[in-house]
């Protein structure tokens, strides 16, 4: 009898379970989507086509009411921050009527798929907004038109195939990360002389898409960030203002030797996972005293490539490394004055592993770079 009811409850404890993973299937946020499936019992699923979007998303959470009257009821409207409107996580589909007020429009992790200009009639003081991880396929220019004071963008993890035109001028920060963008617009970037920061990793783009001067107007970016896509070529028309540039996962073969000569400010150069060969890197190109951080990691360099004594870190592991010389590397002379610490190079951390090459570290490696913490071989 005991057993009877034992097996009867644990029974029914299943179906519970199934009912509710069933039941909580349909609210994963689109984040989620990538990570292993929720289980479904086979049984329970019917048989025919998978319900049409939009159909399967859930319905937007509704908010307590607020204390702003113009607050939308999909998003939450903090006492404290009234210049922020709160509509993350909130499966929506569409942007809400945004409130005067609104400086911080934050709409990350929602199912939006098109933007379009009303809900911003009367958005004039938009300064940021966070559109992240939604399903954004098209944006209207009208909308940049009804927030001209904006300052950061962020659209990462969308579904866009182009940069969307008419961006404000006033724009400082555009994140359009992890979309499908294989198409830059003649003057998408034009007149963004005051855009800091430019995030295009994880797209489609090839050397034609960014063209010759696609990025040229932006005259005071600092941070470029092209990693994952199909370039073959050093981006062409980099503004010298760069402080950053990250280009890693390309199949970039080739530097020109003069291609940094005018960087006065680049002190980060990322270009791992691409397919340079000594061929492609002429031996003084990385010769720049502005550069901190270099990371060529995952290439097929055979030589070091020779860089200034102000490089702290240097990555150069899995590459086709055979032997390192020192002498050759140090980039000042051993019987210079080594008691003028400007002379002594900076480099700090050095990765030399996935190389052909065994301990133990050469000791002339040992005496020029003196302020070597680590060194990975
Ligand atoms: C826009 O603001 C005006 C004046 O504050 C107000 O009368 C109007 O209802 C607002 N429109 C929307 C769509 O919220
Ligand atoms: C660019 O930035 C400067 C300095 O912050 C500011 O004075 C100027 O108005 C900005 N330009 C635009 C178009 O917003
Ligand atoms: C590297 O740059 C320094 C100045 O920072 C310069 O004195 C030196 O000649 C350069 N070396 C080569 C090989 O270009
Ligand atoms: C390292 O390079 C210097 C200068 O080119 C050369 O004289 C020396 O023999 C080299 N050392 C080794 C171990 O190959």
């Amino acid at each position: 009898m005991k057993t009877g009811v034992g097996l009867i409850s644990s029974l029914l404890l299943f179906f519970l379970m199934g009912a509710v993973f069933t039941q909580r299937t349909p609210q994963r946020k689109p984040s989620g989507r990538r990570a292993t499936k929720p289980f479904v019992p086979k049984r329970v699923v019917p048989a025919g086509p998978e319900p049409q979007e939009p159909t399967d998303f859930p319905p937007p959470i509704l908010g307590p009411p607020s204390i702003f009257p113009d607050c939308p009821r999909e998003c939450l409207c903090h006492p404290s921050y009234p210049n922020s409107l709160n509509c993350e996580n909130r499966n929506l589909r569409a942007v809400p009527v945004i409130p005067l007020r609104t400086h911080y429009l934050y709409l990350q992790n929602n199912y939006i798929s098109q933007l379009t200009a009303e809900p911003f009639n009367n958005a004039t003081e938009v300064r940021w907004v966070n559109l992240a991880n939604n399903r954004i396929k098209r944006i209207d220019k009208q909308v940049f038109e009804k927030i001209p004071g904006l300052l950061y963008f962020y659209a990462q993890r969308n579904q866009l195939n182009e940069v969307p035109s008419g961006l404000p001028t006033s724009l400082e920060q555009l994140r359009l990360d992890r979309n499908h963008i294989s198409k830059i617009p003649a003057g998408a970037f034009s007149k963004l002389g005051n855009l800091t920061l430019l995030d295009l990793h994880y797209n489609q783009l090839s050397d034609s898409a960014l063209g010759k001067n696609a990025l040229k107007d932006l005259k005071n970016l600092m941070q470029l960030n092209l990693a994952h896509n199909t370039l073959k070529k050093m981006p062409a028309g980099v503004p010298n203002s760069l402080i950053q540039l990250f280009l890693d996962k390309n199949r970039i073969d080739d530097i020109p030797k003069d291609y940094f000569k005018d960087f006065s400010h680049l002190a980060f150069v990322r270009l791992n996972y691409n397919q340079l060969s000594d061929k492609g890197v002429p031996k003084a190109v990385f010769n720049m005293s502005s550069l901190l951080d270099l990371q060529l990691a995952h290439n097929q360099l055979s030589v070091v490539p020779l860089f200034n004594n102000h490089l702290e870190h240097l990555h150069l592991n899995h590459n086709s490394i055979e032997s390192i010389n020192g002498t050759e590397l140090c980039p000042f002379s051993m019987t210079a004055d080594l008691n003028d610490d400007s002379l002594v190079p900076r480099l700090r951390y050095l990765r030399l592993d996935g190389n052909h090459l065994h301990p133990p570290i050469p000791r002339d490696i040992v005496m020029c770079f003196r302020n070597l913490h680590s060194i990975v071989i």
